[in-house]
């Protein structure tokens, strides 16, 4: 990886246009001065996904993905920023200097140096588990459980050894510090400040990136103690929500066989291989993310499930895979018989009769139905409204035809009319809200901030307005300090992209589009968002300051709020002299709110500042 100067990155984005990269993608049609086409990153049948020629960039109001021309080749193949650049610089025949940035080389080498720690730490372990006395038990359980060397080797399994600074030592010969090995994970450290290896006692699964390098490990006990797994801690270098064990070793056969095995375990998956089925790979004890659904979708969109069948987990880890079908992944369960897992299913039954239960797999819905009937009759109204509660979420993201057959299934096994079935799906969707699918919703609780964006206050809807506005024109911004404050922006994000804009002010030739490339993920739909919104009304001057007083309102509201409860605090501590000077704030509030009512703002003017002057630190 290395570092792309600037003005390269804008000679590449201005060669290459938006709507010809994403229409290789996807299907856009002209709609007024932009584009719109079903978007790639959820299942959707109306087109949300907008790409605006003029300006540059995407964003799709279905699941608030947006950004520029890079950001959608990032997420649509899965790539870094680099590479994306690397990629249309090829089609371009922008030839990229190897020039480097030390702030960027620097993070570079960190997270390379954390990988390589890891991979060290890996040799290491494996080195041990094959050759040490102390791994002994260690080779005799793994040999019990049925795994060949072959398939250790495989899956570089390692032991670590029982003491507290094995690692420590191993790797401090070779130079290594404590501090470093701690960010990598492989330490930890006492209250006391002593520094000691992570895992102990454990067999090492190393955990390996989707391009295959290692970034962590779970580490497994050897007897019934807990935690049964121990994984590196979460950071955003080892993060388990984009993590899928074994999807190096199981990217080509994916590609092969046209669909994914997804499993539940370590061991699963090992196992799975060991028997030839070399598309499997586990999520790692979390429930699937949008992240991981998009990570598989890149190498198929056929998910066969085979989770573990113990009944308690059945339910939740199920109700858990909606998110795949609301992807337009095609989900298929397979049912793992006499209560085992995969991995003894096929240890005892072999490759064979895997492939039998693979062939008798049942779509997602009709899994669902079939557990909840075999929880016993569903005779009364309540069971019967309960399942259906159960089941519609899968069809919420199916195509027509999928739906109609659904709905048949439900109407069929709890013994009512297709009417009836179908009324009550209608309503079910309906209280998803209108048009909404539940992938969005789902892509919004998973951790897209951009529909509580929909559902904003007053404040939240003037402060897009306003923050558009002075994308456009950043002069406006230094108003903002002087009328709100020193932070203006409470929605999330909005205050970084707004100093970004500020920043960038002064360069000639300012465009708002240029400000993409600094920001991350989450702020570049932001900004996608905010500059795909239309200013209403002509005189943007006029209207920024209606905003900027609906703002202020709004924090007055908040400081009023606040002051009736510091009041109450006050008094029932009998603090009089705290209670006075907080009721005469909140009269003070009053007089401003009332000022503004009759529309006076020359007065509002002169009563803001006496206010601002008053005798609290009251600029927010
Ligand atoms: P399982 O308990 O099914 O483990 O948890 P397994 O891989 O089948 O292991 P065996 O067969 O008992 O040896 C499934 C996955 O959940 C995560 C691990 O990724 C595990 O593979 N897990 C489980 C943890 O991270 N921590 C735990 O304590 C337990
Ligand atoms: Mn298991």
């Amino acid at each position: 990886m290395g570092y792309i100067p600037d003005d390269i990155i804008d000679t590449v984005r201005i060669h290459s246009d938006i709507v010809e990269v994403v229409s290789r993608h996807v299907q856009l049609k002209r709609k007024g001065k932009n584009y719109t086409g079903l978007c790639p990153f959820h299942h959707e049948r109306t087109p949300s996904f907008t790409v605006a020629p003029d300006k540059q960039f995407f964003y799709c109001f279905g699941c608030g993905a947006g950004g520029n021309v890079f950001k959608f080749l990032m997420m649509k193949e899965n790539i870094a920023f680099y590479e994306a650049v690397s990629m249309l610089a090829e089609r371009a025949g922008v030839i990229l200097p190897s020039a480097e940035n030390p702030a960027q080389r620097e993070k570079e080498r960190r997270l390379e140096g954390l990988r390589h720690l890891n991979s060290l730490a890996k040799d290491y372990f494996y080195h041990v588990l094959i050759n040490h006395e102390s791994a002994i038990e260690a080779r005799q359980y793994l040999a019990a459980r049925g795994l060949t060397r072959e398939i250790l080797e495989r899956f570089q399994l390692g032991f670590a050894p029982p003491g507290w600074s094995s690692l420590i030592e191993h790797l401090g010969k070779k130079g290594y510090r404590p501090q470093d090995l701690l960010m990598a994970g492989l330490i930890a450290e006492s209250g006391t400040g002593r520094y000691y290896d992570r895992f102990r006692s454990r067999i090492m699964f190393p955990i390996w990136d989707a391009v295959g390098r290692v970034v962590g490990f779970g580490g497994r006990v050897l007897d019934g103690s807990l935690p049964k797994y121990l994984n590196t801690p979460e950071t955003s270098f080892f993060s388990k929500g984009r993590l899928l064990y074994g999807l190096h070793l199981a990217r080509q056969s994916i590609r092969e066989t046209g669909y994914v095995l997804l499993m539940e375990g370590y061991m699963d998956v090992i196992t799975a291989h060991q028997y030839g089925l070399k598309n499997a790979v586990a999520s790692l004890g979390t429930a699937l993310t949008a992240d991981h659904v998009r990570l598989l979708m890149n190498y198929s969109r056929n998910v066969v499930i085979a989770f573990d069948a113990d009944n308690a987990g059945v339910a939740a880890t199920v109700r858990g895979l909606d998110i795949l079908q609301e992807h337009g992944c095609q989900v298929r369960v397979v049912s793992v018989p006499d209560g085992k897992d995969p991995d003894e299913f096929l240890r005892t039954n072999g490759q064979q009769s895997w492939e039998d239960l693979v062939g008798q797999a049942l779509p997602l819905i009709e899994y669902k139905l079939q557990h909840a009937l075999s929880r016993g009759p569903n005779r009364t109204v309540a069971d019967k409204l309960e399942v259906m509660r159960q089941v519609f979420p899968s069809l919420t993201g199916a195509n027509n035809v999928e739906k109609e057959e659904g709905l048949k299934a439900v109407a069929r096994v709890l013994n009512l009319s297709w009417e009836t079935v179908a009324g009550e799906f209608k309503r079910f969707q309906a209280k998803l809200g209108g048009k909404r699918s539940n992938a969005d919703n789902i892509a919004n609780s998973m951790h897209n901030i951009l529909h509580k964006v929909e559902r904003l206050d007053a404040r939240g809807k003037a402060e897009a307005i306003i923050l558009r506005l002075i994308l456009d024109d950043p002069s406006l911004g230094v108003m903002i300090l002087d009328e709100i404050g020193e932070r203006p922006f409470k929605t999330p994000y909005y205050h970084n992209i707004f100093k970004h804009c500020m920043d960038l002010a002064g360069r000639p030739g300012y465009r708002p589009e240029e400000i993409f490339n600094i920001l991350e993920s989450e702020e570049q739909s932001v900004l996608s968002r905010l500059l795909m919104q239309d200013i209403p009304g002509e005189n943007p001057d006029h209207i920024l300051k209606a905003y900027i007083r609906s703002v202020n309102r709004c924090i007055r509201q908040d400081r009023k709020g606040d002051l009736l409860r510091e009041i109450q605090e006050a008094e029932r501590s009998g603090n009089h002299r705290q209670s006075n000077d907080l009721l005469r704030e909140l009269m003070m509030l009053k007089e401003i709110d009332e000022a503004e009512k009759t529309g006076d703002h020359g007065r509002v003017a002169g009563l803001l500042q006496e206010y601002r002057q008053g005798p609290d630190l009251r600029q927010q």
